[in-house]
């Protein structure tokens, strides 16, 4: 299969890549650039595991070839926060304790961050329609709803900064 260049902006870096014109975002994400954040779950857009943001738009990866990411800006948990200071988002999942085995929650951070961004200040009912293609096996999506409107409400106090 050809090998197709692309440019694409990655978590804010200008990148340049080659990759098969068959392949999907995901394998660019995790093969090519070697970002292991977002997973391969179902691969059939049925899990939200491979979630990123691709033009500010949560996308689940498996489902978008990797050439339609030409031109785009690409963002990945790698491009939130750091060790040292994690991003309001990834610091209310620890604290609401809505990680357990952690496959989810690349993908559910994302689909979080993307609402946030449009929507600053979402109901419980429209983080739950904003996370509905994202699955959990693990932590009964309660603490995953509680940590969204934690760092929500603790972006709208001032006392974070994105
Ligand atoms: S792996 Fe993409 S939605 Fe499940
Ligand atoms: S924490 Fe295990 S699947 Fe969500």
């Amino acid at each position: 299969m050809a090998l197709i260049a692309l440019d694409l902006t990655v978590n804010g870096k200008q990148t340049q890549v080659q990759v098969e014109e068959d392949k999907n975002l995901l394998y660019l994400i995790r093969e090519v650039l070697g970002l292991k954040g977002a997973k391969e779950g179902c691969g059939e857009g049925d899990c939200g595991a491979c979630t990123v943001i691709l033009d500010g738009k949560a996308v689940n990866s498996c489902l978008v070839l990797a050439v339609q990411a030409q031109g785009k800006e690409l963002v990945t948990i790698e491009g939130l926060g750091r060790p040292d200071n994690p991003h309001p988002l990834q610091r209310a999942f620890v604290e609401e304790g809505a990680i357990q085995c952690g496959y989810c929650t690349p993908g559910m951070i994302l689909s979080a961050k993307a609402l946030l961004d449009y929507n600053p200040s979402p109901t419980g009912s429209e983080i739950r329609t904003a996370m509905s293609g994202n699955l959990c096996r693990c932590t009964g999506y309660q603490k995953i709803i509680r940590a969204v409107q934690k760092a929500s409400n603790s972006m709208a106090e001032g006392k974070e900064v994105l």
